[in-house]
């Protein structure tokens, strides 16, 4: 079994080569440069444009504005597909919005031609801060893509809180945030006749092969869709937004392929971001500390409604992460002029979970109780939500591990009671979840007279290990050494799998490429019990084994080469379709962890380091524990950065982002982060999906800010509710 084991990622020595080929770095013939002019106001119109100037500088191919755009067929477009802004009219909804997108021979030439478009503005009256517009907040129309209402309830919550004995209130805030993956969005597009190839910095290349037929009104099979590999997502990559398209066009109109990529600051207006969220969380208890009601209130930032819908989901973790018998959760949605915002790391969870787990933390403290023990005491052995059972669920576990690793039995109950010299000592811990989600994917397999297998399938690698992880699960399945597998993923004309979000990528794809793999083998004994020379037939299939490239019957071996030339083929092929069934209605999906952190807290200056952390995480089974472990790394990290660092700073007059760029706004880097223990809860969940796994990208991000918010106050006494922390919450 070569499954579980840590083996390197194998794009890694590509990557550090530099012959990973990313969207931007693909050669194409004749290629053109685009750059995007955006908006310098909130909210209005266009009423007038020049763009006459920019036309006649030199080198440039076309200056394209909402005059002169190619018509999109936008009603055409689903749900995941950014239809505005398109340059289809002249309407300004948010600051940075897309208003023209200029070409020319070079990237120098269409730079300084994009300085020379002129608009003139009609300016509206621009809402850009959601805490002056709570009062404009509304229902989702579309929440969860309409699998379900944005608002739950069970039992009696308000009745069941006023008769209390113990309850907390609090309001809880996290601001806006940006993905800011290392690689930029990119994309070159180039057209032969009616036919599209893109070449696209993208987690859902199916996804944009359909966007774009749908747009452009085209077959999508006349659409291909390349892009190998992925400098991260983090869900900003997740939709096709509107510069794909817009080069798609510009391609169109100029007769030339072209290349855009964006700016570092373009990528804080052009692919959505983390909404801010305001949220409002009542907690009542009985004297022991076991929940007695719920109430989970959540407000998100929204753009306009001409750009689309997303609602952070914050609080579904409420719904199902403790025994409560009484939960009223409802999530409403306040539009701005912003930015359409989108999924990011966890959405819903790490933004929910950091409120609902600095809330129990504040239970805790006001029952005089440990916070773990609350926790267990309210640990829910079923769905407390759908009432069925979880496919699998170690979270007593993570608890358990995580809590000896750390030393929580260390800990002395009173905030600010423990101390380092200068420094303020504080433990906190929160819980983690993240539901397992699971979509149809295809893969095929083939295996040639050379004993090598070529899995293929039209999923993408962010940069977490897909291609690493497949070619294990496929190697088990075939039976063959992991060296004899090779893996093409990354292009659209390969069998078609989901968009890579939601931690999906590896429950969906993984159980394809097995199922792929176990129909090739039936295939390739059927053929050993066909062949003359072998003398097997008449023996049921079962009697033979394919191991190591060869045919083991009960009394010799034949080779699958020697098997192929026989039968006079090259190669035999499998293909296979596998998606979610039955175990979603027998079962709640859901990973689970458990977060434990360490901070210290200058007595003086207020400074906040991180000085440990462990989490324990039940992600199902592991398929490599090398990349697993990479995973969960980066998700604490990216958690360290919600709690401490990130915050996408808005002008309220202008709508405008002031720190994009990221020396400005502050990422978790090296030194920012302490040594983390990532510790893996060895699980197969078998019964949520045929390979075991969980997913586990978002998972370890769920809790950080919480764990770390509870240590800040167990530090020092204070407790901050709006993230990030910063040294000026903390200096008294
Ligand atoms: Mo993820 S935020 O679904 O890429």
């Amino acid at each position: 079994m070569i499954v579980g084991h840590p083996i390197n990622r194998r794009d890694g020595r590509l990557k550090v080569t530099g012959r990973a080929r990313y969207a931007a770095e693909f050669p194409v013939e004749g290629l053109a440069h685009a750059v995007l002019v955006q908006s310098t106001i909130a909210a209005g119109a266009i009423v007038a444009i020049n763009g006459e100037v920019a036309a006649r500088e030199p080198g440039v191919l076309g200056v394209i504005t909402p005059e002169n755009a190619l018509r999109l067929r936008l009603g055409r477009a689903g749900p995941q597909v950014l239809t505005a802004p398109l340059l289809q009219n002249r309407d300004v909804l948010y600051n940075g919005q897309h208003v023209a997108l200029v070409v020319a021979d070079t990237l120098e030439r269409a730079l300084a031609a994009a300085g020379r478009v002129r608009f003139e503005y009609r300016q509206g009256e621009a809402l850009t801060v959601m805490d002056q517009a709570l009062e404009g907040a509304v229902v989702p129309r579309n929440f969860r893509n309409g699998e379900r209402p944005p608002d739950s309830r069970r039992g009696e919550p308000d009745a069941a809180f006023a008769a209390a004995p113990v309850r907390i209130e609090a309001t809880y805030t996290t601001p806006v945030e940006h993905h800011n993956p290392m690689e930029p969005h990119a994309t070159i597009a180039a057209w032969d006749g009616d036919r599209l190839t893109v070449w696209t910095a993208t987690q859902g290349i199916s996804a944009t092969q359909g966007a774009l037929a749908a747009l452009f009104g085209i077959d999508p099979q006349a659409v291909r869709v390349i892009c190998p590999y992925v400098g991260g997502g983090f869900g900003c990559k997740g939709s096709t937004w509107p510069p794909a398209t817009l080069t798609a066009m510009a391609a169109r109109m100029v007769g030339r392929p072209v290349k855009l990529v964006l700016t570092r600051e373009q990528m804080f207006t052009s692919n959505g971001y983390r909404p801010r969220t305001i949220q409002r969380i009542k907690l009542a208890a009985d004297q022991s500390g076991r929940l007695l009601a719920l109430r989970h209130e959540g407000f998100s930032q929204m753009s306009q409604p001409a750009l689309g819908e997303f609602v952070e989901p914050v609080g579904l973790a409420s719904e199902m992460l403790y025994a409560c018998p009484n939960v009223a959760v409802s999530h409403r949605i306040v539009p701005l002029h912003q930015g359409l915002p989108t999924y990011m790391r966890a959405p819903g969870e790490a933004s929910g979970v950091f409120a609902l787990e600095s809330a129990m933390d504040e239970l805790a403290a006001r029952l005089a109780m440990d916070p773990l023990e609350l926790r267990l005491a309210n640990y829910a052995e079923t769905d407390p939500h759908t009432g069925k059972p979880f496919s699998s669920k170690k979270l007593r576990e993570c608890y358990e591990q995580a809590a000896a690793a750390f030393g929580w039995n260390r800990r002395n109950p009173a905030p600010r009671s423990m101390r380092d010299g200068n420094w303020l000592v504080g433990y906190g811990m929160a819980s983690a979840t993240y539901p397992t989600n699971r979509r149809p994917a295809r893969a095929a397999v083939r295996l040639g007279a050379d004993g090598i297998a070529v899995i293929r399938s039209g999923t993408q690698d962010l940069g977490t290990g897909t291609y690493t992880v497949m070619a294990q699960v496929a190697a088990d399945a075939l039976g063959l050494a992991v060296s004899r597998v090779r893996v093409e993923l990354g292009d659209s004309r390969l069998p078609t799998a989901p968009v890579s979000g939601g931690s999906s990528t590896v429950p969906s794809v993984a159980p394809a490429v097995e199922a792929a793999c176990h129909a090739l083998r039936a295939q390739l004994i059927d053929m050993a019990i066909d062949d003359p020379r072998t003398g097997w037939s008449g023996l049921a299939s079962d009697a033979l084994r394919f191991e190591n490239g060869v045919v083991v019957g009960p009394d010799r071996r034949v080779g699958a080469g020697e098997l192929l030339a026989r039968a006079n083929r090259a190669f035999i092929e499998a293909e296979a379709e596998s998606g979610p069934g039955a175990e979603r209605d027998a079962y709640a999906l859901h990973a689970f962890g458990a977060q434990f952190a360490e901070v210290r807290v200058d007595a003086l200056t207020g400074e906040i380091r991180l000085a440990r952390y462990v989490g324990a995480f039940d992600a199902g089974r592991v398929l490599n524990a090398k990349t697993a472990r990479s995973q969960l790394i980066g998700g604490i990290t990216f958690g360290v950065g919600m709690a401490l660092l990130e915050k996408t700073a808005i002008d309220a007059e202008t709508g405008r982002i002031v720190n994009a760029n990221i020396a400005e706004y502050l990422l978790a880097v090296n030194a920012d982060i302490p040594p983390i223990q990532a510790i893996l809860i060895p699980n197969d969940d078998r019964a949520g999906n045929p390979v075991g796994v969980k997913g586990i990208g978002e998972l370890p991000m769920v809790g950080v800010a919480a764990a770390i918010a509870n240590a800040v106050w167990h530090a020092t006494g204070v407790r901050v509710r709006d993230l990030p922390i910063r040294i000026e919450d903390l200096i008294t």
